[in-house]
């Protein structure tokens, strides 16, 4: 892992550090204090929701923020979500920290906790697939905003209109980010179901709750998840 000698730009709010190659940016992002963002052109061991592996070639935005924790975790999710469908202008929100078009993801988003002596911090980690090629067997799920686009993206100019939109949004009261947040949720109102790690659930998705968990009309009443994969059609 090697910083970029010398290039490191301060915006108003954040210091961002790049780097060429590290394993994952949220594990680097450990180790600074609040309000600095790391930057890697590429990750070895990009991680996903459930320790899946994130492929993390150049051409991608892959990034970490550190920040003091002023709100529950999900919430900053659903900030890093709307910051960056507000910048890319194209596509929708899938429930729970996914930004897709086409039913194909563009953008994943991992937020955690860590808790260092007295001291908390939260991570978001945001990976946006932009200019990178997108391996043939992840074709089907996963897109690049450059073919939606069907132009380069400047990943630079991107990253700062995802961090502006995100200082924004992140003085903003969470019941009108949650509003926001459930205008550009495309899942909502359509038959899903949601795979957990231990169980499956059909139904229709009818709402986000002001405890971020996905709300469903299921043959056995309303049921609320807290986490989970969603599919948009049959029941299992
Ligand atoms: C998901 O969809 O499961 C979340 C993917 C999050 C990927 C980003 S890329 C930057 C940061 N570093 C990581 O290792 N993961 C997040």
């Amino acid at each position: 892992m090697s910083a970029i000698a010398g290039i490191f730009e301060v915006c108003k709010m954040f210091t961002i550090h790049r780097f060429k190659e590290v394993g994952s940016t949220n594990d680097v992002a450990k180790k600074y204090s609040f309000d600095n963002i790391i930057v890697a052109e590429e990750q070895s061991k990009g991680r996903g929701r459930f320790k899946r592996e994130w492929v993390s070639g150049k051409g991608g935005l892959w990034f970490s923020i550190v920040l003091k924790p002023s709100r529950r975790v999900f919430e900053y999710t659903f900030i890093a979500s709307l910051a960056v469908l507000r910048a890319i202008k194209v596509g929708s929100i899938k429930w729970p920290n996914d930004v897709v078009y086409d039913g194909k993801k563009v953008c994943g988003i991992l937020s955690e906790i860590i808790t260092q002596g007295d001291e908390s911090k939260v991570i978001v980690g945001v990976g946006i697939n932009v200019n990178n090629s997108i391996p043939n067997s992840l074709e089907d799920i996963a897109i690049s905003l450059s073919s939606i686009k069907k132009k380069k993206v400047n990943i630079d100019s991107l990253l700062n209109r995802i961090i502006l939109n995100f200082e924004e949004l992140n003085k903003v009261e969470f019941k009108k980010i949650l509003i926001e947040y459930k205008k550009n949720c495309s899942i909502l109102r359509k038959e899903i179901k949601v795979k957990s790690i231990d169980k499956g659930i059909s139904g229709r998705a009818v709402d986000v709750d002001s405890d971020g968990r996905l709300v469903l009309k299921t043959a056995k009443g309303k049921i609320r998840v807290g986490e989970g994969d969603v599919t948009v059609g049959q029941p299992f």
